[in-house]
């Protein structure tokens, strides 16, 4: 049963008679539909009605409608309005540009632009690396997409993918002070995403790649490492394979296992499951297994890519094939970054004791965490709304301000175990259980711990 939150949150402005009991009798047929309800505000009372604004979470856009025509059926009562509030908070956009220097008189235009500004772009032109001390290069970082593969909904194109990317923006600018700009590409063309931004990189001190769907996700990343002389990560592969790294060193701790002996079930392997995988083999685990759509990779599988294929000779010591139940037997670890409801508690008691389950697929993850609880020691999803929250946001805005703090050139698998090392120590011992691996990502000790961190692996 989904669970009304802020995402379907509404604001209904009814009329009602102003009798004693109209309060009670809105929020009671309110609540008998289901709304959680947050805020009752009368904002016009009269001798014959009142006007009431009866703000409430939903948990569809739906249950909604059900809210609103719940009390319109209420004897004397019109429903005036009903507001979206997620749809308020995106009228005309979530972030903007602003000015760091006042523009009051003559002599700040002189300085700020025309003719003082002729003397810093010689500077530059004489010097290019000057770019990073005098222009916004120095915390401005590109969030680029193709609209290929956004949240869960998939191939929905630039512009739809566009809140999404101010959405980043802002959380870049809220955790680490990033300044981060939305590019969303009119085209899924491979080389036309590459040179589009070879292009552009000039004025960015970084690439944030975003949602753009794998294999091409793949090829995209590794060919701008090669062209451009600032950081390109792609934050679906690499921001979720280090706060993966991050928190299973901590479950490893809280269950007394080292990496060294872990037979680890990656189930996905397509943008995030090789990021995680390729992460995870540096951290020397006993074996690590990947599993797809078709099954166990190995390197008999008649279907693999590039990837796959590097995937079957650098993973499964000793050539397992068949399902994931056949992979999970014995297992310590299951890690799930691939679709929903895949498997039952009777899956998890056929691994090894004290299992650790991380089951990601958003929103609906592998197995229902209630049901993995049953046989496994430590569990964690994609989740808000259970423990163990596996959140990018704990990774991508520490890692830039890292690499913009560092001026880096480019990222090394080096600075992601740093920052998943970073994000594993803000959880001290004394904190550390079961139900809490990773910080919370309202933790403000998090982006500078892993700022300082990738700044300091990038620094050599
Ligand atoms: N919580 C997080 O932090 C987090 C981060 C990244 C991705 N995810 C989730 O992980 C999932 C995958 O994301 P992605 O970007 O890697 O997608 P992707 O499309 O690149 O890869 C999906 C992979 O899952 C495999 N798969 C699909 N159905 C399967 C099944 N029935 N059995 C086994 N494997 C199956 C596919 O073969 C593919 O390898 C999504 O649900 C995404 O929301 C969560």
């Amino acid at each position: 049963m989904p669970v009304p939150g802020p995402g379907y949150s509404i604001t209904v402005r009814v009329e009602a008679p102003p009798s004693a009991s109209a309060a009670g009798d809105l929020t009671g047929a309110a609540g008998r539909a289901g709304a959680v309800i947050t805020a009752f505000d009368v904002v016009e009372s009269h001798s014959d009605r009142i006007v009431v604004d009866i703000t409430a979470n939903a948990h569809s856009s739906d249950h909604a409608e059900e809210i609103t025509a719940a009390l319109e059926e209420l004897p004397g009562v019109s429903v005036r309005k009903v507001s979206d509030r997620t749809f308020l908070i995106h009228l005309g956009g979530k972030i903007e540009i602003a000015s760091k220097v006042q523009l009051r008189n003559r002599d700040d235009l002189s300085r700020a632009y025309t003719p003082g500004v002729a003397r810093i772009s010689q500077a530059i032109a004489k010097n290019p690396a000057d770019a990073r001390r005098l222009t916004i290069k120095r915390n401005t970082v590109a969030v680029v997409t193709d609209g290929s593969a956004v949240l869960g909904l998939g191939n929905i194109g630039p512009s739809a993918a566009l809140p999404v990317m101010e959405g980043k923006a802002a959380l870049f600018k809220k955790f680490a002070g990033v300044d981060a700009w939305p590019i969303c590409l009119d085209t899924q063309d491979t080389e036309e995403i590459i040179r589009t931004v070879q292009l552009i990189a000039p004025v960015y001190g970084g690439i944030n790649l975003e949602d753009i769907a794998a294999p091409r996700c793949f090829e995209i990343e590794a060919r701008l490492r090669e062209l451009l002389d600032i950081p390109v990560f792609h934050d679906d592969q690499h921001g979720t394979a280090i706060v993966v790294v991050g928190a299973l060193r901590n479950a490893l701790r809280v269950v007394g296992k080292d990496m060294a002996d872990a037979k680890i079930v990656v189930c996905g392997a397509g943008a995030a499951g090789s990021a995680i995988i390729r992460l995870l083999l540096q951290k020397g685990p006993r074996d690590i297994i990947a599993v797809d759509v078709n099954g166990i990779v190995h390197p008999d599988r008649g279907d693999l890519d590039p990837n796959l294929t590097w995937l079957a000779q650098n993973t499964n010591r000793d050539l397992v094939t068949g399902k994931l139940t056949d992979a999970l037997a014995d297992a310590d670890v299951f890690i799930g970054v691939s679709a929903p409801n895949l498997f039952g508690a009777e899956a998890v008691a056929t691994m090894a004791k004290d299992a650790i389950v991380f089951a990601l697929a958003n929103p609906d993850p592998e197995i229902d965490p209630l049901e993995a609880q049953k046989h496994a020691a430590v569990v964690a999803t994609g989740r808000s709304d259970y423990p163990n929250q596996i959140n990018n946001v704990l990774a991508f805005p520490g890692v830039f301000r890292g690499l913009l703090d560092a001026q880096a050139r480019g990222i090394t698998d080096t600075m992601l175990l740093a920052a998943a090392d970073a994000i594993a120590d803000v959880v001290d011992g004394d904190r550390l259980n079961a139900s809490f691996i990773v910080p919370s990502v309202f933790d403000s000790a998090v982006a500078p711990a892993v700022a300082e961190a990738v700044a300091r692996a990038a620094a050599g």
